[in-house]
């Protein structure tokens, strides 16, 4: 099967809805106003930027697949390679699991052999078993660009101090990116941080993280406009993230992140905000294509990925066989992986709900052939209704920290402890 189609014809503008109009209208009432204004819709079709130089590589389209747990695996990586240059994060692994040679953790930092750079996002809350991971990841060769995960907002990971609650311990994570840093540097290898805002309105960290990031020596700093507060809910807060861009040197790369749905959107935040570089999380997922669309956007082309629901089926039945490749064989394991993401690719398209039932229960390959076999191939893009928000994201949440986090920037005795607890049972942020 194949799985491109591309509309050699201008695109139209996209008919999405300015996205404010979209949010403002989304808000959630009641919810802290922290948005920032509303997002602005792209000026042009088009947008030039540089390439992004990270350390001593060269992405020539300044794009970013953002790390995602249970997403981001090579299968995944391989389908959205195949549409658009950029920089293709793994999804995390966390720095204990890692030293332990975990086998869940050493497929994640697995990499296909033509894909380069091979980047790995690691997850980590001690700065001693994170100097052992990058050296491992360095030493033998795993990696030729690290991120660091500072944004989970899970309450899981959050109550114990991890993911997004870290930077406000400002000098633990100096420890922990020092320490990254250090290792990473024995063999020329950038290290980025990617982080939220901070935990709600009234204890924002990224602007202070970003600048002992910087000075510690990372290649770039990527930001996601949400606080953990936020969670997934309501929308990024793009001015942050130009605030980010004003606050540190100009020779820094800042990346932003959040909210971006097609390629327009990418072009919008950079004109709003002046970043170097967009990260795509959610709006990738189902939507591979979406890297066709930001390199054309980014190299001068108004060309944008239409595609039909046959060409939809054709990505999805490659996306199942890649998972196959990805899961060592293990055809009933890509099956059901590939459930997770029926939503998201058919999300638009006219597909009755007992053939979605049907996909969202397929067992096997020879399964999923027969159930594509039966929808209309012919069925032409959708258009707006394919462009908007999806996957993840709900209301915002009351943060989950351990006793005590907010009283103090510094780590006592106690929260030393604790804070180990919050490399266990990791996953996503
Ligand atoms: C399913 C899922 C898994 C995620 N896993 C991670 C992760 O492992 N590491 C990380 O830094 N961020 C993770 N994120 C956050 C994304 O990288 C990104 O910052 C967030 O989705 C906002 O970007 P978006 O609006 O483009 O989706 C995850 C997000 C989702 C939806």
């Amino acid at each position: 099967m194949t799985a491109l189609s591309q509309n050699p014809a201008p695109a139209a503008p996209s008919q999405t809805p300015a996205p404010g109009v979209r949010h403002a209208r989304n808000r959630v009432i009641g919810a802290p106003s922290d948005e920032g204004s509303p997002h602005p819709p792209a000026r042009s079709s088009t947008i030039s930027l540089p390439p992004l130089q990270l350390g001593p590589l060269t992405i020539d389209v300044p794009v970013v697949l953002a790390p995602m747990a249970g997403i981001t695996n090579t299968a995944f990586r391989r389908l959205c390679r195949e549409y658009g240059g950029g920089l293709y994060v793994s999804e995390m692994v966390t720095a204990r699991a890692l030293v332990e040679r975990n086998p869940e953790s050493m497929r994640i930092i697995h990499h296909d052999p033509d894909e380069t750079p091979r980047s790995v996002q690691v997850y980590s809350v001690d700065p001693v078993t994170t100097r052992d991971a990058v050296r491992m990841l360095v030493e033998e060769d795993h990696a030729d660009h690290i991120d660091l995960n500072f944004g989970c907002p899970v309450p899981k990971v959050t109550k114990n101090g991890g993911g997004s609650a870290l930077p406000w311990k400002i000098d633990l994570f100096a420890s922990i990116v020092a320490a990254t840093v250090r290792e990473a540097s024995k063999k020329n290898i950038p290290v980025t941080v990617k982080m939220r805002r901070g935990i709600d309105e009234d204890h924002l960290t990224y602007l202070e993280a970003g600048r002992r990031a910087v000075d510690l020596g990372v290649a770039a700093v990527a930001l996601h406009g949400r606080t953990m507060q936020q969670h997934y809910s309501g929308q990024a807060n793009w001015d942050s993230i130009a605030r980010l861009r004003e606050s540190l040197p100009a020779e820094v790369p800042v990346l932003g992140n959040g909210d971006i749905w097609s390629a327009e959107h990418a072009i919008a935040m950079v004109e709003h905000t002046g970043v170097n570089g967009v990260v795509i999380g959610r709006g990738c997922q189902g939507r591979p294509w979406l890297f066709g669309d930001l390199q054309n956007a980014f190299t001068g082309s108004t060309e944008r990925y239409r595609p039909s629901l046959g060409d939809v089926a054709d990505s999805f039945y490659r996306h199942a066989e890649l998972l196959v490749d990805t899961f060592g064989g293990d055809e009933a394991k890509a099956l059901r992986d590939i459930r997770k993401h029926v939503a998201w690719y058919f999300k638009g398209y006219p597909v009755g709900g007992e053939l979605r039932a049907s996909l969202a229960q397929v067992m096997d390959l020879a399964m999923l052939e027969d159930l594509l076999s039966q929808l209309d191939r012919e069925t032409p893009y959708p258009g707006a209704d394919v462009e908007g928000p999806r996957g993840r994201a709900g209301s915002p949440k009351r943060p989950h920290l351990p006793q005590g986090w907010l009283d103090s920037q510094e780590l006592n005795e106690r929260q030393r402890e604790l804070i180990k607890a919050a490399e266990l049972d990791v996953s996503g942020g």
